[in-house]
């Protein structure tokens, strides 16, 4: 049944000339659902087109120097140490932005989305059908980055302190000699870094419902651009250089996911599209302004390095 319809909306994509638009939406044309038609699946098509010219070209997708230089793995342990610290602000801070995310969102649905996001950040383990993170035979790992699932909800799911992606951090962070207090507070956060944290609560948390969308796409494709890896890369050659056996998972976990989003993303955008009333330039023009915030993190970061580079 399932190949059917694909070689059915196979070759009505076709006969209209709809190559590029993901299965749900051809669907929803093909079945005829109020605001899908072909008229519009074209103008998409043609939006498509200037998105990918005019917003995911941002240097910080295609070029990053910084995440560039670190996938070497040739940093010292006091770039390691500053670029964990910036790391945990960012990520404590974009805690206030996704829950402002969730408190604007617009439908129950997207409450919901974003308060599953929120959870999973601070400790709900997702709950995947399968084994279940949290109940590992070592008490130790209760909660590990290492065992934990990357799929499925938070409905249902357990929360363990352990499971915050913040305590992740917190264990290379200790690895490197950061305490608790060394990290996470505003107040260890540089401007650039503050300026990205501020422009996320600003623009991905934004009461205007088609500011957080485009925020929340570029801030994705950001992520599926491969800068998860690039980190990966990086700590492992410098674990093996230094000897140093800095945990991975946090960093692993995060890929992983990223991995499974991307397609989800795509999606997302056509269904805003079809059912909404999209003014496109100010949609590219929102996207670019998050791609600003996360260009100048990463450039607070190359410049911070090349600072402790020359100390
Ligand atoms: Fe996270």
């Amino acid at each position: 049944m399932g190949i059917e319809i694909d070689t059915e909306l196979g070759s009505f994509a076709r006969k209209n000339h709809l190559h590029g638009l993901t299965a749900p939406s051809l669907k929803a044309i093909f079945e005829g659902h109020s605001g899908y038609s072909v008229d519009k699946a074209k103008r998409f098509l043609r939006f498509q087109k200037r998105i990918d010219e005019k917003l995911l070209k941002h240097r910080i997708i295609t070029g990053n120097r910084y995440t560039a230089w670190f996938q070497r793995g040739q940093q010292g342990r006091e770039q390691i140490r500053a670029f964990i610290v910036q790391f945990s602000v960012f990520s404590n801070q974009f805690l206030v932005a996704q829950l402002q995310k969730m408190i604007n969102a617009d439908s129950l649905e997207g409450m919901r989305a974003s308060k599953e996001i929120l959870a999973n950040e601070i400790g709900v383990v997702f709950k995947s059908g399968r084994k279940q993170g949290g109940s590992a035979a070592d008490p130790d790992k209760e909660g590990d980055p290492e065992l934990v699932s990357t799929e499925g909800t938070v409905d249902g799911g357990i929360f363990l302190f352990r499971a915050a992606h913040f305590e992740w951090l917190m264990r290379i962070a200790a690895k490197v000699g950061l305490r608790f207090e060394d990290v996470g507070r505003r107040t260890h956060g540089s401007k650039a870094t503050l300026f990205f944290c501020d422009e996320l609560i600003r623009l991905y948390g934004s009461d205007d419902y088609m500011v957080s969308q485009a925020a929340s796409y570029a801030v994705e494709n950001w992520a599926a651009a491969g800068f998860w890896d690039q980190l990966i890369d990086g700590f492992t050659t410098y674990n093996r250089r230094t000897g140093a056996k800095l945990p991975l998972a946090f960093f692993t976990w995060h890929s992983k996911l990223e991995g499974q989003h991307a397609q989800h993303t795509q999606e997302e955008l056509e269904e805003l599209y079809f059912s909404r009333d999209m003014d496109e330039d100010t949609f590219i023009a929102n996207g670019n302004a998050m791609l600003d915030g996360v260009a100048a993190f990463w450039d607070g970061l190359e410049e911070q390095r090349t600072r402790l580079a020359a100390a």
